[in-house]
């Protein structure tokens, strides 16, 4: 039985990922939510554990990361399942990155090579090789990689199971709850303040997406560098004939932009996402829609006929080098887990084992030392 008293700014993916861990263990948790619990980020996103396909060169450490919490999904999904009896959607059928042009293709051999020299587990296939798999795929698709263990998860229903998960171990949520400021006295973080006013706490984990570098209270050289990142979203409802298993990624060599389609277990198909630097703005554009259907139609055609059910908005939390920023910072009691970008559903089992593990013993494990608040001082 753990007796610390535990706040956590923030009830996405990370913030309830990290407090039903903390809760299990015995810990007394509160989670200020300065919304509806979920509905960030972590409702918006596509849902896709894509450590292959999101992988770049120059990101190694957030691609071990990547791999590692994917190593954990297994294990995650059945923790998660078993306690709230509410399945969270996991398939692991995998991922098709496509190429339709010829420009495309040398696109795509080039990503290839990359993901050869890292040793990633990945299968060129020839546009007739893609078809075989997935029926749907355009005749003019010229080549495509097979990347087996991508996977992918329902993102809404695992946030509402996490939502579950934690309540049940007795984690308290306080929604429509803005933490306005984290009280720092004497360089330790002793609570937070809301409209209600101060709360004291032994450890403040600060989880709140693009808005963590919002929050009053912290010294200027500290605030996280983590921004918001605009993505339009939308759903289609799939139809005979249309019925994809694998997430398909379309690599574009120049237009349309590149775009993902993500089929559900319902039978919806997920298809995203722009990726615009316009502060907090999240009107949903013509544009940004239309070039949505654009790249899903020249990967899919018969998308055409179906059924549009959904268009959304969300913000990324980016970080300034795109990767998470993990654990203590400067000030006593004060923990971060924020700045997870693009990958934050793939990135909640091991943000939410290794960050809680750190509160509850004091010891940064190896595998999250990488992403602390430091390394931006360091460069
Ligand atoms: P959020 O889910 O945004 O949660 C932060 C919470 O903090 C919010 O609920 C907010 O209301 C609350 N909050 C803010 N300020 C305060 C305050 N002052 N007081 C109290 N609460 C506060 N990741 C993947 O792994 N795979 C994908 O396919 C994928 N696709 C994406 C597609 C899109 C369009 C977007 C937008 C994101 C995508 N992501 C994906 C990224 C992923 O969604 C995020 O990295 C992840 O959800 C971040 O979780 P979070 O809990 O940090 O943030
Ligand atoms: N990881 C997919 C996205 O951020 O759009």
């Amino acid at each position: 039985m753990h007796n610390k008293k535990i706040i956590i700014i923030g009830g996405g993916v990370i913030g309830l990922g990290i407090g039903w861990q903390l809760a299990k263990a015995g810990a007394a948790v509160t989670i200020h939510e300065s919304g509806q619990a979920g509905r960030g980020a972590s409702w918006a996103a596509g849902g896709m554990l894509g450590p292959i396909a999101e992988a770049h060169i120059d990101e190694l450490d957030l691609l071990k990361l990547s791999n590692e919490s994917l190593a954990r999904y297994p294990e995650w999904v059945d923790e998660l399942e078993t306690e709230t009896d509410m399945p969270i959607g996991y398939r692991a059928e995998g991922t098709l990155i496509i190429g339709i042009q010829p420009d495309d293709t040398y696109q795509l051999r080039h990503a290839y090579t990359l993901y050869q020299d890292l040793g990633l587990k990945v299968e060129w296939l020839s546009g007739d090789e893609a078809r075989k798999i997935e029926g749907a795929l355009s005749p003019y698709v010229t080549a495509a990689i097979r990347c087996e263990t991508d996977h992918q998860v329902d993102n809404r229903l695992m946030v509402q199971a996490l939502q579950h998960a934690y309540q049940k171990r007795g984690g308290v949520l306080h929604q429509n709850s803005s933490v306005d400021r984290i009280v720092i006295q004497n360089g330790t973080a002793t609570g937070v303040q809301t409209q209600d006013g101060f709360h004291s706490a032994d450890v403040c984990i600060l989880a709140a997406g693009c808005w963590s570098g919002q929050i009053n209270g912290l010294p200027d050289n500290i605030i996280p560098p983590v921004r918001p990142v605009k993505g339009q979203m939308l759903a289609l409802q799939m139809r005979e004939g249309v019925m994809l298993s694998n997430v398909i990624r379309t690599v574009k060599a120049r237009y349309p932009m590149p775009v993902y389609l993500v089929p559900r277990g319902d039978g919806r198909l997920v298809v995203g996402a722009t990726t615009e630097e316009l502060g907090f703005d999240t009107d949903l554009i013509v544009g940004g829609i239309y070039e949505l259907l654009h790249g899903a139609f020249e990967a899919v055609p018969g998308i055409y006929e179906l059924p549009l059910l959904e268009t959304w908005t969300g913000l990324r939390p980016g970080s300034s080098d795109n990767a998470p920023i993990l654990g203590k910072t400067p000030i006593e009691n004060l923990i971060y887990a924020t700045g997870h970008y693009r990958n934050g559903i793939l990135l909640t089992p091991i943000t939410a084992y290794e960050v809680s593990k750190l509160v509850l013993t004091g010891e940064t494990s190896e595998t999250i030392a990488p992403f602390h608040l430091d390394r931006f001082s360091k460069e």
